[in-house]
Order: C-alpha cells, then sequence, then structure tokens
C-alpha cells in the first residue's frame, strides 16, 4: 500500500500535525492538497515546536518531499516566512518542495475583505486568512493562480480582472480600494523565491505512486468543516473530505489505498456553528486548559465538549476511513466519568446518525464511561494504560465500527500508542 489520506474527523484541530509528521516518517511525498494558512498543524520533537500552516507536516522529516497541491489557497508571504522557519532550524526546504501553478494565491486585499465581513449576526468566525474570498473568486474564475504570476504581463492582466471585482466591495465595507500596481509591488519580490518552486504537481505525484514510492495526503481543517458535508454555513470554503485529496492533488480515486482519519477523545471546534456535545462554564474552562485549546493559527480559545460519536461515524462515512487515530487521550485523566454523545433525539426519535442539517434542535444523548485517575503520557503499548483507558478505545472502536490503529498519549512524536498500520487498507 501507497497511498494514504489523512483527514481531519472533527471540526479541525484533530492532531493531523502530529499524525502526519509522525507517518511521514515512512513517507516519500507529503501533499497538502486543500485549505490554506487557515490550517494550524503543531509538530513537537524532542521539546522543539513547529507550527506548518501551508508546508506538509513532513517537512520535518530531511528528506520527504512536499507538495502543495493545485486545490490549495496560498498566501505567498505567509509561504516565504514558514520556508525560511524551516529553513533557520537548519533544514533545507528549497530543494524538496513543489508547488502547483494551478493553486491560487491569496492578496492581502482578499484577506482584508475576509476580516472585514467576519462580524455580525451572520459571521462564520473565520481564520480572517482570506479563505473565503479566495476560493469564491476561484469559483467566479476571476481568482489569480501563482501560475499566473511568473511573467509580469500575464500577472497584470489576471490581477486586473480580481482587483475590478473588489473595487465595490471594498466600497461597500469601507476598506481601501485595491491596485494592480499596488499588489505586482507586493507580489513581484515573494514570486522571485516562489516561482523556481512551481511544477507539474498532479504529474510529481502519479509518478511517484509509479515508482511505488509512499504518498501521504495531509488534510487541513475537518469532515465537519467541509463546504458541501459540514455544519453549512459554518465551514471553511474548501473539501476538507478525503475526496479532496484527489481533486486538490489531479489523482484518481482508484490511486487511494488508505484513509486515515484523526480524532480527539473529546472534541473541540473554533468559530461559530452549531456543537452539540460543548461544555459550557467551568466544566468546559477546564478542558480547555488541561488541553491547552487555543488556536494554533489565531489563539482563539477553542470551544470544548465531549467525544460526538454519531459525528464520528459520519467522518467514516464520508471519508471512506479504513482506520483512526485518536488523540489526547492522556488529557482526559482524572475524570471520574466521561460523558460520550452516543445517539440524538430528533422530533422524539433516537438515532445513532448525525442529523448534520438539523444540529440546532438535536438533542444529544450521553452515555457515560469509567475514568482513569492515572497520567498516561509515558504508555507505549496497550497493555500500559488503565483497563478503563482501553475500555474507552475498545468502546470508540466498536460503536464506529472502525479500526483504531493509533492511540496518541502526548504532542511528542514519541508519545505514540501505535497499534496497527495505517497504511493497510483492513478495516
Ligand atoms: P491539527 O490542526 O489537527 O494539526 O491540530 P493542532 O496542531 O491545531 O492542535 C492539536 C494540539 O494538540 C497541538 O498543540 C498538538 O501539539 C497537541 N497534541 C496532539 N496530539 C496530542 C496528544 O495526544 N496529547 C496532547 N496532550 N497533545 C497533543
Ligand atoms: P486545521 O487544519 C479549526 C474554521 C474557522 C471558522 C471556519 C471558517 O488547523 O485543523 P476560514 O478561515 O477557513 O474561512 O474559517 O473554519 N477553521 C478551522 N478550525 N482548525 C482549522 O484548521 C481551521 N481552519 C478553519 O475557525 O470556524
Ligand atoms: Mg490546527
Amino acid at each position: 500500500m501507497t497511498a494514504i489520506v489523512v483527514v481531519g474527523a472533527q471540526w479541525g484541530d484533530e492532531g493531523k500535525g502530529k499524525i502526519v509528521d509522525l507517518v511521514a516518517e515512512r513517507a516519500d511525498v507529503v501533499v497538502r492538497y486543500g485549505g490554506g494558512a487557515n490550517a494550524g498543524h503543531t509538530l513537537k520533537v524532542n521539546g522543539q515546536k513547529v507550527v506548518t500552516h501551508l508546508l506538509p507536516s513532513g517537512v520535518l522529516h530531511p528528506t520527504t518531499r512536499c507538495v502543495l497541491g493545485a486545490g490549495m489557497v496560498i498566501d505567498p508571504k505567509v509561504l516565504l516566512e514558514e520556508i525560511l522557519d524551516i529553513e533557520g532550524r537548519g533544514l533545507s526546504v528549497r530543494s524538496r518542495i513543489t508547488i502547483s501553478g494551478r493553486a491560487h494565491a491569496t492578496l492581502p486585499f482578499q484577506a482584508a475583505i475576509d476580516r472585514a465581513a467576519n462580524a455580525g449576526p451572520r459571521a462564520i468566525g473565520t481564520t480572517g486568512r482570506g479563505i473565503g474570498p479566495t476560493y469564491s473568486d476561484k469559483s467566479a474564475r476571476v481568482g489569480v493562480r501563482l501560475g499566473d504570476l511568473v511573467s509580469s504581463t500575464r500577472a497584470r492582466s489576471a490581477l486586473e480582472a480580481l482587483v475590478d471585482a473588489y473595487k465595490w466591495r471594498a466600497r461597500a465595507v469601507g476598506a481601501a480600494e485595491p491596485s494592480v500596481d499596488e499588489a505586482l509591488a507586493f507580489l513581484e519580490p515573494l514570486m522571485r523565491d516562489i516561482q523556481p518552486l512551481l511544477g507539474d504537481t498532479s504529474l510529481l505525484v502519479d509518478r511517484a505512486l509509479r515508482d511505488n514510492e509512499r504518498v501521504v495526503f495531509e488534510g487541513a481543517q475537518g469532515t465537519l468543516l467541509d463546504l458541501d458535508h459540514g455544519t453549512y454555513p459554518f465551514v471553511t470554503s474548501s473539501n476538507t473530505v478525503a475526496g479532496g485529496a484527489c481533486t486538490g492533488t489531479g489523482i484518481g480515486p482508484t490511486r487511494i489505498d488508505a484513509v486515515f482519519g484523526i480524532t480527539k477523545a473529546y472534541c473541540t471546534r473554533v468559530g461559530h456553528g452549531p456543537f452539540p456535545s460543548e461544555l459550557h462554564g467551568t466544566a468546559g474552562d477546564s478542558l480547555r486548559e488541561a488541553g491547552e485549546e487555543y488556536g494554533a493559527t489565531t489563539g482563539r480559545p477553542r470551544r470544548c465538549g465531549w467525544l460526538d460519536l454519531p459525528a464520528l461515524r459520519y467522518a467514516v462515512r464520508v471519508n471512506g476511513l479504513t482506520a483512526l487515530a485518536v488523540t489526547k487521550l492522556d488529557i482526559l485523566s482524572g475524570y471520574d466519568e466521561i460523558p460520550v454523545c452516543t445517539q440524538y433525539r430528533v422530533d422524539g426519535e433516537l438515532t445513532a446518525e448525525l442529523p448534520v442539517d438539523d444540529l440546532d434542535r438535536a438533542e444529544p444523548v450521553f452515555e457515560r464511561f469509567t475514568g482513569w485517575k492515572e497520567a498516561i503520557s509515558s504508555a507505549r503499548a496497550l497493555g500500559d494504560l488503565p483497563a478503563s483507558a482501553r475500555a474507552y478505545i475498545t468502546m470508540i472502536e466498536e460503536r464506529v465500527e472502525t479500526r483504531i490503529a493509533m492511540v496518541s498519549v502526548g504532542a511528542e512524536r514519541a508519545e505514540t500508542i501505535v497499534l496497527g498500520d495505517p497504511f493497510a487498507r483492513a478495516r
């Protein structure tokens, strides 16, 4: 088996960065296929913390090739800062990174509009990184692709269409009107560094797969933030589900061997939108403090709550998950009992399926499972865990009918219990 997609099974921040870094140890290529600098993926190796926003989380393995696919939206300034950060840590990046010229560029005025529109009763609570505007402009066919920026004539003509589309929007929200000259002046120095890194990423990944190399497709955000399958409109603007790996890279679904879903042992969400198993008040605060649940991109406090099994079953379905990693199990140490949402009641009827479009009026039904007191971060095998922590893992595995291949008990690469091969297809 050579191609695996790693996806978030909740509302993002499940620990994808940690798990991708771990599986990338055995990978030749790691591909980001969607989203942009809204992502914040944390890697912790020997006490050193790195947060990737645009670079694939395999970047700390010095020989792993990194690909940024056509489905991404890329803020060139953030990209360059990130490359310089990793180079500053003594690792080469430019020799092993390829960026699709089809990926769309996010420009400062798109981010400004995102932030200006991020208020009022219908606000989504976005990361303010220009994601929604960039994807909307792409769909409206006025976007600017990185490949459009390689010559100043092409760049000028692409930017004219985009800037035109922004003039009235800028006026409507009282923001400064963008100009083509300003945009060119912003882009030109950045593109001197980025242009040599552009390439045909669909071809690169195809060749790697033909050569039987191991390819990891790294999802950003999470299943319930998917534009089509998430809690619309409180979602991001891309397809975060496993299917996005194909469209966002330019390979067919027959090339994917396995889909590895990442879930926390509990649940978090940043931004607005329904979250039925959310804990309010001091209970939510203490879970947030224990789990250090603050956004890796924006620093915003994350909303915290109990694990939602119907939501996880939904993630198994819409992604075709072949295995799961359960992260942050260590954070649940200390509870007498751990409530878990196992069903929903909608119009008086119980269901184990997620009523994804009726979450506002669906009532979560909780079951309580026995907790454990011990710290568990030193566990490296299931047998090192207290019996009730083992039972919690088995319960998840049985209820969502999906094999658990990894249990993460700390942020460090080594703080992991490996139970099976995530690259294997068997469910
Ligand atoms: P991502 O967006 O899915 O990559 O997740 P984030 O990096 O935004 O958030 C996950 C946070 O949990 C990061 O701070 C990680 O370092 C941390 N983390 C990941 N796995 C574990 C774990 O098993 N235990 C603990 N305590 N922290 C973890
Ligand atoms: P990673 O990859 C958690 C959320 C935002 C907001 C909504 C739309 O680190 O898991 P956007 O800026 O994308 O238009 O915001 O999506 N969001 C995330 N939440 N983790 C993320 O990424 C997120 N990326 C976007 O908070 O609710
Ligand atoms: Mg994150």
